[in-house]
């Protein structure tokens, strides 16, 4: 068997590791030939194919980002384009192609299948927010990374008797903020799956500067005011979706404004999804790369691999499609506890 790989989407810590563990499971033990896809879709739309023999992943595992690189390439963005796809995976004589994206590649592993692709994919986002797998590789070093920076803007917030607010990443889900909150100890989390409200957040605020004279905000790339939007750059990707940012500004502002408490933000951006991998990604990576492999030979496309319940399991790509996991209300519960 002839396996392709790409990696597409936003790259984050793991991927590596998932790289490693596909191409030396599928030449060590099942005795496949790899070959690489770079920069995503965009390598298969233009033929962009080169060997990846098991000597190519030696040292990899650590490394964060992707060795093959990666893109926001939407390969069913048009009839042409998908054609072309289709092609080359004839011309190259791929048998499968394994992917490794989140939910916008997924996605559109899901349509390429439907035209006769051979695809088994393997979810990653430090987001976290894929539907059907209760985890993804990234997400877990993001964590640590967001845990780590409220750890040190702890001493400044105290210093300075201050409100500091912390933006991550997530999108449409609050993961990361939820997760890091809880870790790192905030005061309060903001997050897209709970709009909130100006004056209740500021009277929390209020009444715990009352003693406590310093505060951690946490808020999510797409939280967002009941009676207000998300803030957007104003653009979107080529999936189509907006690109989020700058929510924790807003945030600042009117909270200074409300309560006359000095606020500053940190936006933690880009710096969540690079760096190296902790080790429950690269276990997380390590296990769904041999998985897709082992799914590959028992002919098990149009698949992706998920994590439920603790077993590895291979899930149609349909049950993800153009779904978003969220943080469910036990989470929120739990970190709600530590508020205040
Ligand atoms: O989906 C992963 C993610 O890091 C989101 O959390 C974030 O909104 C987005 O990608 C940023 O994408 P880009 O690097 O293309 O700006």
């Amino acid at each position: 068997m002839k396996l392709g790989l790409l990696t597409s989407g936003g790259d984050c810590p793991g991927l590596n590791a998932a790289i490693r563990a596909v191409v030396r499971t599928a030449n060590n033990r099942f005795g496949y030939e790899t070959v690489g896809i770079r920069n995503g879709w965009k390598g298969l739309h233009d033929g962009d194919i080169i060997p990846l023999p098991p000597k190519s992943v030696a040292g990899i595992l650590a490394r964060g980002g992707t060795i093959l690189g990666t893109s926001r390439f939407n390969p069913v963005h048009d009839a042409d384009t998908l054609a072309h796809c289709l092609e080359n995976i004839a011309l190259h004589r791929l048998d499968g192609i394994i992917v490794i994206g989140g939910d916008g590649s997924l996605s559109a592993a899901y349509e390429l299948s439907k035209h006769g692709a051979k695809i088994i994919g393997v979810p990653k986002t430090i987001d976290n927010d894929i539907a059907g797998t209760d985890a993804t590789f990234g997400f877990y070093t993001a964590v640590q990374t967001v845990t780590n920076a409220i750890d040190s803007l702890h001493a400044t917030a105290e210093s300075h008797h201050r409100i500091m607010i912390i933006e991550t990443m997530g999108r449409n889900s609050g993961w990361i903020a939820v997760t890091a909150g809880i870790t790192g100890g905030a005061d309060l989390i903001l997050v897209p799956e709970r709009p909130f409200n100006w004056e209740k957040v500021c009277r929390q605020l209020v009444t715990r500067h009352e003693t406590k004279r310093f505060s951690i905000v946490v808020v999510a790339e797409g939280a967002k005011p009941e009676d207000g939007d998300i803030v957007t750059m104003g653009d979107l990707d080529n999936f189509g979706r907006p690109r989020f940012g700058g929510i924790g500004y807003v945030v600042a502002r009117e909270i200074e404004q409300r309560t006359g408490i000095s606020t500053r933000v940190t936006v933690l951006g880009h710096v969540q999804r690079s760096g190296t991998p902790v080790a429950e990604d690269r276990l997380l990576a390590t296990t769904m790369g041999v998985t897709a492999v082992e799914a590959a030979s028992n002919g098990q496309f149009g698949n992706f691999i998920a994590l439920r319940n603790g077993r590895y399991e291979t899930v149609s790509l349909w049950e993800m499609k153009g779904k978003t996991r969220f943080v469910d209300d036990r989470m929120y519960d739990i970190a709600e506890i530590f508020f205040g």
